[in-house]
């Protein structure tokens, strides 16, 4: 695991969009797993820029989102597939074809998941992997207690999430209590994994995350057992790291 500590918001998300960007370089058929959420934000608002002025070149990419709300349909602004197409896909040149976001309308949810992953697996697995965290440890909505041998799957989403996304619903009645998420074994089979983390809020759980056991109550924290990940912690989420970060720089781990 590669731990990278950012001075700021700016800073984490340039330097993701490198990593990211280097992927498309170096694979230009790349499979992209993306999240939504406030932290790649200024990811997404990069890659576009470097799309514009550099030409990076998003036709041959294919994408899969981590999960969706159950209930939205995709023109409802909180809906994460309006999300993706407003703050991304509209303004690089990906075809409508190569995007996969979970269908939170379905009328049939098990059929939707098993169909997910098994488009995941056609298209050769995730190449690399887009990662936030809940301030609950949650990666994708795999919510504390989640099974690690779960593939994409209905979640009902905790209470601390609903809260968290309470911000961006007029009312608590009308934030989502289910989603669909890819699960903790969906996310681990891919490739690589780049995990982001910003805001003070984040300092406890990433540390948690990536310094307490692996426990199914911190869902991130199977990242430990992942063979290729990358971390990019913003200065202020990085706060309760940097000691532990000295102590293995000094015992030359
Ligand atoms: C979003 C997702 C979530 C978020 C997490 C952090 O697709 O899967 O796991 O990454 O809730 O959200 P923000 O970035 O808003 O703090």
């Amino acid at each position: 695991m590669r731990i990278v500590i950012a001075k700021d918001y700016e800073d984490m998300s340039a330097r993701a969009a490198r990593i990211v960007a280097g992927q498309i370089y170096l694979k230009p058929n790349s499979v992209l797993g993306m999240a939504t959420g406030s932290t790649p934000l200024m990811l997404y608002k990069e890659l576009i820029r470097v799309h514009q002025e550099v030409g990076l070149d998003f036709t041959e990419v294919t994408t899969f989102n981590l999960d969706e709300y159950l209930g939205l349909p995709k023109e409802d602004e909180q809906s994460y597939n309006y999300y993706m197409f407003h703050h991304f896909f509209n303004q690089i040149n990906i075809k409508k074809e190569n995007i996969y976001i979970p269908d939170g309308m379905t009328k049939d949810i098990e059929l939707e998941c098993k169909s997910y992953d098994r488009q995941i697996q056609k298209k050769g697995g995730i190449d690399l992997q887009v990662l936030g965290i809940g301030n609950n440890g949650h990666i994708g909505f795999n919510e504390p207690d989640i099974k690690f041998e779960a593939t994409t799957h209905k979640v009902k989403l905790d209470e601390e999430t609903i809260q968290a996304n309470s911000r961006f619903f007029n009312t608590m009645e009308e934030v989502p209590r289910f989603a669909i998420s890819m699960g903790i074994k969906t996310i681990m089979h891919a490739k690589k994994i780049l995990l982001l983390a910003s805001g003070e809020n984040k300092a406890e759980v990433i540390h948690q995350a990536l310094f307490n056991g692996i426990t199914p109550e911190v869902p991130a924290s199977i990242l430990q057992l992942h063979q290729d990940v990358t971390v990019i912690v913003e200065e202020s989420a990085a706060k309760l790291l940097k000691p532990k970060l000295q102590d293995l720089q000094r015992t030359g781990i």
